[in-house]
């Protein structure tokens, strides 16, 4: 018997971001010890990390670090400023012509709507064609960082399909919505239950529509691994695919939190071989089986293959070996 390599609907073609590196575009030795941390993206920043006066030197340090970096085995982003600035289009056509062969995505902040996406999508289609690129390769991620964003998820979701994330940005949220604190990503006090909910529930609701991945924003305190694992773990418990991280101690938390455990993976794994040995000839073409006490079906297989695609993308290897019952 063969482990399936069926994942569930999507999942195969989605990339690994359970830690999600944010390095300052201006900051050469960010950019080169970025290259050495075992994050699995990494987003060189020209929107709030760089200053207003080095953002144009900051496109051309992106572009050098994108096409002489090794970046191997990590996704490539290259966060731009969104659309109200005077910025947004240079940005694109600096870092897309310069480096569009070394790069994955676009990041887009403060997405409000639709269209802001489309704009994007426009452009990249442009210098793609023009650059001799493969059209439609670079994907984009919309961060969602106040309420119109948030309102409007649903079509951002769908806008293009070159979307592939949907990230909650909590910092420019918070100050947003007016919400009462300045500790990003803590529960504003007196308020005596989880802020953030709701929030995180519309975006995962709106990601798993469309078919992308959910991401939760930064946890600025950085010297809080406790704190840190308290809230990826919140986002993590509901189905994030994976959190920012902004010190190299948030990495090895947001690769553990965001990884299924080695006995989940196990487990997802041995349901999978036996749903496809019960419905298989050899196993009297049956809808369901037992796998030790546990009676699975159609829904646990769904189930098991959002645990499997995770933990297959996270490189994890099954210690278990499915043996059909003897009839
Ligand atoms: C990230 O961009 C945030 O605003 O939290
Ligand atoms: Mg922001």
């Amino acid at each position: 018997m063969t482990a399936s390599n069926e994942t569930a609907e999507g999942v195969s073609r989605l990339r690994p971001r359970r830690s999600c590196l944010a390095v300052p575009g201006s900051n050469p030795r960010f950019l080169e010890k970025a290259q050495g941390l075992a994050a699995d993206q990494v987003f060189l920043d020209l929107e709030d990390a760089c200053a207003p006066g080095v953002k144009e030197k900051a496109r051309h340090m992106i572009v050098d670090a994108l096409n002489t970096g090794d970046w191997s085995g990590k996704t490539r982003v290259v966060r731009v400023n969104d659309w109200t600035t005077h910025w947004t289009y240079r940005d694109v056509v600096t870092v897309v012509e310069g480096a569009g062969a070394n790069l994955d995505c676009i990041m887009l902040p403060k997405v409000q709507d639709a269209a802001q996406v489309q704009a994007l999508d426009l452009m990249l289609t442009q210098i793609e064609k023009t650059m001799g690129f493969e059209v439609g390769r670079i994907g984009i991620e919309a961060q969602i960082e106040n309420a119109k964003g948030l309102v409007n998820v649903d079509e951002i979701a769908a806008a293009s399909p070159r979307i592939e994330t949907i990230i909650f940005g909590p910092a420019d949220f918070m100050a947003s919505i007016n919400m009462k604190s300045l500790v990003v990503g803590e529960q504003p006090p007196g308020y005596g239950a989880d802020a953030y909910h709701y929030i995180l529930m519309r975006i995962l609701m709106a990601a798993r529509t469309h078919d992308v991945q959910a991401i939760d924003g930064p946890y600025l305190q950085v010297r809080n691994p406790e704190g840190f694992r308290e809230v990826a773990g919140r986002a993590a418990a509901l189905g994030f695919d994976g959190k920012w991280v902004l010190h190299p101690d948030q990495v090895a938390i947001a690769n553990e939190l965001f990884s299924p455990s080695q006995e989940d993976f196990d487990h997802a794994e041995m349901i999978l071989d036996a749903y496809e040995w019960c419905t298989s000839e050899a196993g009297g073409f049956k809808g369901s089986a037992m796998l030790g006490d546990e009676m699975i079906d159609e829904a646990s297989r769904k189930m098991a293959l959002v645990i499997s695609g995770k933990g297959r993308a996270a490189g994890m290897q099954r210690t278990t070996t499915f043996t059909p019952p003897q009839s």
